[in-house]
């Protein structure tokens, strides 16, 4: 099972946002549908929402059959700029969208409107397979990060679900689980839209993978008490630095993994990559909608109305608190930039359709992020926490082997030793 289907001109998702209620499937038909997808989250995640950039393009190249070359490239111009116009964080988006119009307009326009748009097809379903071997890549070289009888935290969720293959962060943990390590996860819930408890909790389960879903909030005091020893994740957009834009949430377990000295790792395709982005806060960061964090999936109010929400879909997590970022080429290590550019150098298109950061926030919001800046200024906390995670890495490999006995308990699930 796929989680994205190009079927003869139409693209078959799973409605994420259903599971894991009901596993159904939705037909795309047309370039608005694709873009409602995106925007609803019923196909989400970074290398998904790269195939199905590139595939709604070809869908808007290929149908209806256009009259000439020209009026083909016009009309799959006009879908990559609305598709790229549906989410700013991730890069996979705007890569696929480009990649696939970069395709249609290197083919001669004398090869006519139906041989160019096949051949955008093909690119789109290219991408898709890539990323299947790409996740397969991965998860082999994530292997050095995990231990036999290891506690694994993850975040969000980064598997089958949400790329071509088995997925990032997760399909390394599938492989360790396949290769007999006898490891134990811990997924968190992720707030606000629940894609830890509703599709992480959901992946594990079918894969038969011993796990425990805890609230965000715990995470970072699991690890601060020794009860993991790997936190794994996947990312939405790597900057040439190796600064990571993750879902909201991330940058906290990041913190908690330095100063307890637990190694912090980062999988993701070097289609997440963006060498145009020179660190973390050049990377737009999405910002949703209030009533996702009012109300619980859209039904149940809780919080009084009116109340003022801040929503960022994501965070960016600082090189330095990260062990290692793993692609389908190997693992970067600190410095990130060299290895990084020698990885994902080669394959980019220019963003053409990548969209502007939108706006931050509305006055008020934005008078007290600048007080909470005042107090927690980035530059004053990086450096202590760098230092303290050095230290704490001295001593860690004893404090990790504790972990594990304390953790066998309270797991669900866990075999009895
Ligand atoms: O808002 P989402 O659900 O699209 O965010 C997804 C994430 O943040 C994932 O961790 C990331 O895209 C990696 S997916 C393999």
């Amino acid at each position: 099972m796929r989680s994205i289907e190009w079927r003869d001109g139409d693209i078959v998702i799973i409605d994420q946002t259903l599971l894991p209620a009901r596993l159904e499937f939705r037909t795309l038909t047309d370039t608005e549908s694709v873009a409602e997808a995106i925007r609803s989250l019923r196909v989400r995640g970074a290398p998904a929402l790269g195939i199905i950039g590139g595939l709604g393009v070809a869908q808007a190249a290929r149908r209806p059959k256009a009259a000439n070359a020209n009026a083909l490239l016009e009309r799959a111009e006009q879908a990559a700029e609305t598709l790229a116009g549906t989410r700013p964080t991730a890069v996979n988006l705007t890569w696929g969208i480009d990649r696939v119009l970069a395709k249609g307009r290197a083919i001669p326009m004398t090869a006519g409107a139906l041989r160019i748009a096949q051949s955008m097809v093909d690119e789109a379903l290219a991408i898709q397979s890539e990323d299947e071997e790409a996740c397969l890549a991965m998860s082999k070289h994530a292997q050095e990060f995990f231990q036999p009888r290891g506690v694994v935290l993850t975040h969000c969720n980064t598997g089958f679900l949400c790329t071509g293959g088995i997925g990032t962060a997760l399909g390394a943990i599938r492989h360790a689980h396949e290769s007999g390590l006898d490891i134990v996860v811990i997924a968190t819930e992720t707030r606000p839209l629940l894609q830890g408890a509703r599709l992480t909790a959901w992946e594990l389960s079918q894969l038969g993978i011993p796990h425990a879903l805890v609230v965000d909030g715990a995470a970072p005091g699991l690890i601060a008490r020794e009860e993991v020893s790997l936190v794994i994740v996947g990312a939405d957009r790597i900057a040439a630095n190796g600064d990571v834009a993750n879902k909201v949430g991330t940058y906290p377990l990041a913190l908690a993994a330095a100063t307890a000295g637990v190694p912090f790792v980062v999988v993701a395709p070097t289609s997440t990559v963006d060498l145009s982005v020179t660190d973390g806060s050049a990377i737009p960061v999405e910002e949703r909608a209030p009533g996702e964090v009012t109300a619980i999936l859209g039904s149940q109010q809780i919080a009084p109305p009116g109340t003022q929400v801040i929503n960022p879909a994501f965070d960016i997590t600082p090189a330095s608190l990260i062990t290692a970022i793993v692609t389908e080429h190997g693992i970067a290590r600190a410095p990130f930039g060299p290895t990084l550019r020698q990885m994902a150098g080669g394959g980019k298109t220019s963003r053409s359709h990548a969209p502007k950061p939108r706006a931050k926030a509305k006055p008020m919001k934005l008078k007290q992020r600048q007080t909470a800046t005042r107090v927690t200024g980035p530059s004053k906390k990086r450096a202590p926490v760098s230092k303290r995670s050095k230290a704490a890495k001295r001593t860690a490999a004893p404090r990790r082997a504790a972990s594990r006995k304390r953790v066998a308990k309270p797991v669900p699930g866990r075999r009895a030793r």
